[in-house]
């Protein structure tokens, strides 16, 4: 089997959504689901048709197994995901607490994943990848994990693979100072940044979209797309800002709606788009993911995308 073209490297959990709205000492059923960034983006990578492939750790437990079972089902190739003996796989719970506002509890720490490290970095799969996708979360779960983000990113800059890279700014992870250290530093080394309106504002301090931009762009990155929820995406490439609106749903979950867009616009390059005709496909594929509850089930398949944009 060849080498996936596209490469995540980061941490998958087990999601509990809680099945009605309230605190979670009061939540009586979950949901179960699959979630973590980079997990999701693989999935919505290959549901858009590229060859796409996970690197990761999990444990020899009923939910690394679980998310095995995923990954084989999407088609992701998980020849670099090491099962841990004795490991815990790490979990979340989802609330809902009015107007689509979420919140999330983590069960993560001391996970299988934050163990990655340099040594987990298969360097001819990075070489031989067209794109490698890795995000601030994979950096925040672990000093080791972050030598490895970085190891991989140096790799990929050797051997012309694209590095990928969304920030996803969690404040329960690490602090905001570290993580503008290190995200803004990685900003410098990547091709392609895809930030969120609000975790841009806090990283760059600035306000203005085109400002937020422009910070993250003159890092160096050639793509720049800021993500702006219902208000679309800001795409720059070198000189030029294009902006791109939603695509118009009803929306009722927006998990996984940026990581969504991630993976359709990475495959979406491969397959020959330019940046612009990606942005417009990946806006479509992130705005029906958020018709759906949970972060993996309504990521939607190519045809799915391609019969939206154009309805007959
Ligand atoms: N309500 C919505 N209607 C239409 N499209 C949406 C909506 N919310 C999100 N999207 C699409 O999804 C993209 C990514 O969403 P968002 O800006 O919320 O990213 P994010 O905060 O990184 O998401 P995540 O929670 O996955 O980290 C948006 O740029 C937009 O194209
Ligand atoms: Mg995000």
């Amino acid at each position: 089997m060849p080498h996936p073209q596209i490469l995540a490297l980061g941490e998958p959990l087990l999601e509990f959504n809680a099945a009605a709205e309230g605190s979670l000492d009061d939540a009586a059923a979950f949901h179960l689901g699959f979630g973590g960034d980079t997990s999701n983006m693989v999935i919505a990578a290959g549901r858009s048709g590229a060859a796409a492939g996970y690197l990761t750790r999990v444990g020899d437990d009923a939910f690394g197994h679980a998310l095995l079972r995923l990954w084989k089902s999407e088609g992701v190739d998980v020849r670099h995901v090491t099962c841990e003996p004795g490991g815990a796989t790490g979990i979340y719970f989802v609330t809902r607490h009015g107007e689509g506002r979420h919140a999330f509890t983590y069960r993560r720490a001391g996970s299988p994943a934050s163990r990655l490290s340099p040594a987990d970095v298969p360097g001819q799969a990075v070489a031989e990848a067209r794109i490698l996708h890795l995000s601030g979360i994979t950096q925040a779960i672990s000093a080791s994990a972050c030598d490895a983000a970085f190891h991989a990113i140096d790799v990929a800059g050797r051997s012309g693979t694209l590095v990928s890279y969304d920030p996803n700014y969690r404040p329960a992870l690490w602090p905001l100072e570290r993580a503008r250290a290190v995200v803004l530093r990685t900003a410098e080394l990547a091709d392609v940044v895809l930030p969120n309106l609000e975790e841009g504002r806090l990283l760059t301090g600035l306000e203005e979209p085109r400002e937020v931009l422009a910070a993250f762009a003159r890092r160096g990155p050639s793509i720049v797309a800021l993500k702006m929820g219902a208000d679309g995406v800001l795409l720059g490439t070198g000189d030029r800002v294009t902006h791109v609106p939603a695509h118009p749903v009803t929306a009722v979950d927006a998990t996984g709606a940026g990581d969504t867009f991630d993976g359709a616009f990475a495959a979406r390059l491969l397959d020959g788009d330019s940046p612009v005709e990606a942005t417009g496909y990946a806006v479509v594929a992130a705005a029906l993911t958020t018709t759906g509850p949970g972060a993996v089930g309504p990521i939607p398949h190519r045809d799915t995308v391609l019969a939206e944009r154009s309805p007959t």
